[in-house]
């Protein structure tokens, strides 16, 4: 484990035992991941991530590498490499919390406001939703450094330019352990997963 990785990951522990409000606590998080993306050790590690089109890299659904998972509070450390032209789906991250950190390379971050939601008839929580429609409100392009706090249910996508693009991403709890929406703006449709599928990987 990179010695600036173990520094996050004690920081991260430490602000999961404080009295703050998971808001609170996830603005504060963000600025821990600022500092570690400025260690030039990680951007180093991170070229070496690997990038088969079967797994990573593809567009819409993206694998994840999954460099740790925190015993006691749950949060996770992922990897995720996109490649030149890649598109996210249009989507949230459920009820969990997101810091998305930008290793290297450059994209486009996107926020739609959502409107005539019809939530889905068997959902236990009231933001996972049958129907919706979707408008852009923000596309901000971003690189290296760049750190984004995805709030739960916020609704986003990323879309790549002509650089390849590796990102750090901090995660309140492991995907796989929460729904979320994707919203097919053309349809009005709202599909749910389970989010990217989850790849161990030593981050060392
Ligand atoms: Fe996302």
């Amino acid at each position: 484990m990179l010695k600036s990785v173990e520094n996050l990951i004690n920081q991260i522990r430490a602000l999961c035992r404080s009295p703050l409000s998971p808001d609170e606590r996830w603005r504060a998080a963000a600025g821990h991941v600022r500092t570690l993306l400025a260690d030039p050790e990680l951007s180093e590690h991170a070229k070496h991530w690997p990038i088969s089109p079967a797994i990573l890299g593809l567009q819409g659904k993206h694998a994840n590498l999954l460099f740790y998972e925190d015993p006691d509070h749950g949060f996770v450390l992922n990897g995720l490499i996109k490649r030149a032209e890649a598109r996210t789906t249009i989507h949230d991250h459920g009820r969990s919390h997101t810091i998305y950190g930008v290793v290297f390379g450059a994209e486009t971050v996107a926020r739609y406001a959502v409107s005539g939601q019809l939530p889905l008839v068997d959902g236990n929580e009231p933001e996972l939703l049958a129907r919706a429609r979707v408008a852009a409100t923000e596309r901000v392009e971003v690189g290296a450094g760049h750190v984004d706090y995805i709030a739960p249910w916020e609704v986003h996508a990323e879309f790549n330019g002509a650089d390849t693009t590796a990102a750090l991403i901090l995660r309140s709890q492991r995907s796989g352990t929460f729904v979320q929406n994707i919203f097919h703006p053309d349809a009005g449709t709202v599909e749910q997963y389970h989010g990217p599928r989850q790849i161990p990987y030593e981050l060392g």
